[in-house]
């Protein structure tokens, strides 16, 4: 909950307190700062504190000195104020009135007790702390939040990481496991459309930002002249909007979604080319177009059987859209797995045992599409 104060109301409210001096403090900063700006101010009963929040999503938050991160018991709390990184002016504000000489410890609450807690990156403030020396200064307030954010860091980069106890979904194979990625908030805007986006990110995930409300163009041959089993290019990463088109060459192909556990398998509700056989004298090619719409990675397959009942796909005849090239996750495993479940490569019982699996990509869920919503959807998101 919050209540935006603008700085005349402030003001009015204490008109009958002739003394009473209005501090204005900025909350976090232009480029994204964890700073409140001053952080510590001594006031007389009656003052007012105004907070402008400036980028990002931060909060003005009561806590104690003794526990800088935490809600303190009864205290206030602004509630969060995000603001988009293009904003720069009408920034909301939020008031609080002095009402004693008595400390008063503050902090932002975004992202708490995790590793990105902007207390634990020293977002703290204060109103009539201890002196310089003194036990309870700002300096030791501050440092007693940093300690915290410490603390938070380490349990994070000790947490487990996942162990390679994945198994593909037929032949008995170890593959890498799953990743677990963030959940990422942004606002998107498009040649003048505004939408939200949320979607989970991993190291070297694509931007969930699409190049234009058209998207690019991908071109990918399947196959070639000379009959090679083949996706030229390989893998590709392509934001959401793209289309990807698939020119079939000589040979009798199909692009068909798969899996990463079940490489040479249809996913069920995938999209599928079906077959498109094209004649050795071909000179014209049958194209197929893919619509991208999020940055998860995408699997791809040809489903086309050879005369002697191997398949193109266990010949390594794979395709991926926004593989996380390093995470174990890659192409590279992707069409190991295949040539080893469904092919004749037998190098290892298991096509990628590595245990450091880590991320993988991103699996997007683009809830959006507020086409020309322009300044209401423009209020949101920020990344943490
Ligand atoms: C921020 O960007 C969005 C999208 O371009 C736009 O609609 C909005 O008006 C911008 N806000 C400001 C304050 O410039
Ligand atoms: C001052 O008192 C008012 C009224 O009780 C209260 O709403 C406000 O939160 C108090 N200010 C602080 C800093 O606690
Ligand atoms: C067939 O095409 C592939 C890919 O273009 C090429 O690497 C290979 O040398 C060609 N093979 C023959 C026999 O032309
Ligand atoms: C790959 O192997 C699995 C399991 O034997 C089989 O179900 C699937 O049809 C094979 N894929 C192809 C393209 O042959
Ligand atoms: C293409 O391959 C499919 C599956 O093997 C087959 O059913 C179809 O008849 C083939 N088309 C041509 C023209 O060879
Ligand atoms: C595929 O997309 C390309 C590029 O947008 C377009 O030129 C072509 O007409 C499309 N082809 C089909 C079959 O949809
Ligand atoms: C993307 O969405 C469109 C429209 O719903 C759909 O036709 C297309 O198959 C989707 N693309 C993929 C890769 O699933
Ligand atoms: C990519 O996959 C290959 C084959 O499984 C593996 O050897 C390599 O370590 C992987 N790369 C990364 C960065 O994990
Ligand atoms: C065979 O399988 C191994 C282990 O999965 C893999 O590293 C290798 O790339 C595969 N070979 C081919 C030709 O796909
Ligand atoms: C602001 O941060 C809070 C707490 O993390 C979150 O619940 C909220 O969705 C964020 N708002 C926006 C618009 O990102």
């Amino acid at each position: 909950m919050f209540f935006p104060v603008s700085l005349g109301v402030a003001a009015l409210a204490f008109s009958s307190s002739v003394s009473a001096t209005v501090y204005d403090i900025t909350v976090g900063n232009a480029n994204g700062g964890t700073v409140f700006t001053p952080e510590a101010i001594f006031a007389n009963t009656g003052d007012q504190v105004v907070f402008h929040f400036q980028q990002k999503n931060h909060s003005v938050t009561e806590s104690s000195f003794a526990n800088p991160c935490g809600l303190k018991d009864g205290g206030f709390d602004s509630g969060f104020h995000p603001v988009p990184a293009n904003q720069t002016d009408n920034f909301p504000t939020w008031a609080i009135t002095v009402n004693d000489t008595n400390p008063i410890w503050v902090f932002c609450n975004q992202a708490a007790n995790t590793a990105n807690s902007h207390c634990g990156k020293g977002m703290v403030f204060a109103i009539n702390c201890g002196a310089d020396g003194a036990p309870n200064s700002f300096t030791n307030f501050k440092n007693s939040a940093l300690a915290v954010g410490a603390r938070l860091a380490a349990e994070a980069s000790a947490a487990p990481t996942p162990t390679a106890v994945a198994t593909a979904a037929y032949g008995g194979v170890t593959i890498p496991p799953a990743p677990v990625g963030s959940v990422v908030t942004v606002p998107i805007s498009v040649e003048g459309s505004v939408w939200t986006s949320v979607y989970s990110s991993y190291p070297g995930s694509p931007q969930a930002t699409p190049a234009s409300l058209v998207g690019n163009v991908h071109q990918v041959t399947v196959g070639n002249s000379n009959g090679s089993l083949i996706f030229d290019p390989p893998f590709i990463a392509a934001q959401p909007r793209d289309t990807i088109s698939f020119s079939f060459r000589q040979k009798n192909h199909t692009v068909t979604q798969s899996t990463f556990d079940a490489p040479c398998l249809a996913k069920v509700g995938g999209v599928d080319s079906g077959f498109q056989p094209v004649a050795t004298d071909a000179t014209s090619f049958p194209v197929w177009n893919v619509t991208v719409n999020d940055t998860a990675p995408l699997w791809f397959f040809c489903e086309q059987h050879k005369p002697d009942g191997s398949s193109h796909c266990g010949a390594g005849m794979v395709f991926a859209v926004n593989p996380v090239q390093d995470s174990a996750r890659n192409f590279t495993a992707y069409q190991g797995l295949a040539t080893t479940l469904n092919g004749t490569n037998t190098t290892g019982g298991a096509a990628n045992p590595s245990p450091s699996t880590t991320a993988n990509s991103a699996s997007a869920i683009s809830t959006n599409l507020a086409l020309g919503l322009g300044s209401i959807l423009a209020v949101v998101a920020f990344a943490l």
